[in-house]
């Protein structure tokens, strides 16, 4: 009680002076000559619509393709265009980076990780990154990892369609399987979230996603800083569940270049997970290692885990469209009336088969083109600049991207924009055709486009086809409508409760 009567006042001071600054930059640009984005708003009108932002971005790019919002701190610019994108994305790639500002708020979750830096720090774990992204002992273990877990799901699933009564939180499901995937890729370590996992992973897994939320916190808290400085509210919270974090992450780093180092097998199959592979190259920098480690966890645990939903969603929502997938699935896998079990299924599906499925990849990626993981991708812009629309943008300016609006727009997609139509991405041959990557801007584009889109892919098919191959599914009440909830990522607003059931008489677990 004693603290929050001087954060109040804190906070109305910041708010009186926020407003006169917005006031003030408003008249300075009226004033100046050179051409600017139209206005499209204030922060407080983001604020205000904070729950639906997505929809009030998605108008605006709809109305202007890129537009200002006015905010004390900097400029703020986001666009749709796709012209403007690949010039910030790739043609003056390096005035858009992180900045300080973002830097200081994931620092302490995400340290120097990939995510958090620009520069020659950047380059350096790009490149060794993407040797080892490209190399095929991870390939074939995180294929065999993906396929352990959606058997692992699909035994779960497999209880639950033996009462059609059942009805099961299918989001849920999917973030332990990806927890459980990442990890295991990533640390070499089992987690067992499928499957009862031990207090100790329990209460790390608790404090990764609760620092992951606190950390976006920051991005909407202007008082963050005083907060972390007093140690109190939810930064307070933030400092434990970091602390958690290092306590598990630099245990398992020490475990494991202690058992790497008394191995006398040095064989380099043995280092199949990402940890073991990067202490390989540097085992004396523990700070580097738990960086890089969480960043790629970070990565891959909660985009996968939401398109899945988001995906299984849709397919809910157009039962033809599941059936047709579930048919190619097995043409594709030639599986016979005889599977009695998930493993069964599984083991007809290999990444020469998963190759074959163009519809499956076709409407992954309409799926991810209507829900992209990360909806808006903000940078900072370093130096005065103009956009090839002819448009300002000056030192210090926010400038966002928006995968989920450009993902509606009809300017874009044509006026079907809005439709989950997956034979948009065949050719007329029924072959998948991949879209201009600043048009389908999900994997952001230019040199920093995500690493792992051909690993999301992988593990999104291989999770995909062993599912949808054994079961259907159906939204418990069909007519629910779901929503994003607001978060770094989109996740489904709240449990998406579905119904599963058999397409085989499974009967073995
Ligand atoms: C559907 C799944 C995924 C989507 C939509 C997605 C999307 C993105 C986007 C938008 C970025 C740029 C973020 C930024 O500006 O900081 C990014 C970067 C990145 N992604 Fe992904 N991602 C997915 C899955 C994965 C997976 C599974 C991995 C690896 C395990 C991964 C690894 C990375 C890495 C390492 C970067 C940083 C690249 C860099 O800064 O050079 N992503 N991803």
């Amino acid at each position: 009680m004693e603290l929050s009567n001087p954060i109040v006042t804190i906070f109305s001071i910041l708010l009186v002076l926020l407003i006169s600054i917005c006031i003030h930059n408003l008249k300075k640009q009226k004033k100046d000559a050179k051409k600017y984005h139209p206005f499209g708003g204030t922060v407080f009108d983001m604020l205000k619509n904070y729950g639906q932002l997505h929809h009030y971005m998605t108008d605006h790019a709809a109305k202007y393709k890129t537009y200002r919002i006015f905010s004390p701190f900097h400029g703020e610019v986001y666009t749709a265009d796709p012209v403007n994108v690949e010039y910030m994305l790739k043609t003056n790639f390096q005035n858009y980076g992180k900045g300080t500002y973002s830097r200081s708020i994931i620092k302490e979750l995400l340290g120097d990780g990939i995510f958090a830096v620009d520069g020659t720090s950047w380059q350096q774990q790009r490149r060794v990154s993407s040797r080892e992204f490209s190399t095929k002992i991870l390939r074939d273990f995180s294929s065999a990892t993906f396929k352990e877990c959606a058997i692992k799901l699909g035994n779960i699933f497999s209880e639950a369609a033996k009462s059609s009564n059942q009805i099961i939180d299918i989001n849920d499901w999917f973030m332990k399987a990806t927890t459980d995937s990442i990890f295991k890729v990533g640390f070499g370590v089992d987690l067992n979230n499928l499957s009862g996992a031990t207090e100790e992973n329990l209460k790390f897994m608790r404090a990764f996603d609760d620092a992951n939320t606190l950390t976006y916190e920051r991005f909407v808290d202007i008082t963050w800083k005083i907060k972390k400085f007093f140690n109190i509210g939810f930064e307070a919270e933030l400092k434990k569940n970091i602390k958690v974090i290092d306590e598990f992450v630099y245990k398992v780093i020490r475990t494991k270049t202690e058992q790497m180092h008394n191995s006398k097998d040095d064989s380099p199959l043995k280092k199949q997970d990402i940890l073991s592979r990067f202490i390989q190259i540097n085992d004396r920098d523990q700070k580097y290692l738990r960086d890089i480690i969480l960043n790629f966890v970070l990565a891959g645990k909660d985009p996968i885990a939401i398109t899945m939903s988001w995906f299984i969603y849709m397919l809910c929502k157009h039962p033809e469209i599941q059936e047709k997938i579930a048919k190619e699935i097995q043409e594709a896998t030639e599986i016979n009336e005889k599977i009695t079990s998930v493993a069964d299924f599984a083991a007809n599906v290999n990444e020469d088969i998963i190759n074959k499925m163009q519809y499956l990849q076709a409407a992954l990626s309409e799926t991810i083109r209507l829900y992209p993981a990360l909806p808006v991708d903000p940078k900072i812009c370093f130096a005065d600049d103009v956009l090839p629309d002819g448009c300002n943008v000056k030192k210090g300016d926010l400038v966002a991207y928006l995968p989920y609006a450009m993902g509606r727009m009809k300017f874009i997609w044509g006026d079907d924009a809005l439709e989950f139509k997956p034979t948009r991405w065949l050719d007329h041959n029924g072959y998948f055709r991949s879209e201009s990557p600043f048009k389908f801007t999900a994997f952001q584009a230019g040199p920093r486009t995500c690493l792992g889109q051909d690993f999301a892919y992988r593990q999104l098919k291989i999770f995909s086809s062993i599912l949808l191959g054994c079961f259907q599914f159906r939204l418990s009440d069909e007519k629910d409508e779901y929503t994003y909830r607001m978060s770094i990522n989109i996740h489904v607003d709240r449990p998406l409760q579905v119904r599963v059931f058999n397409r085989y008489g499974l009967t073995d677990p």
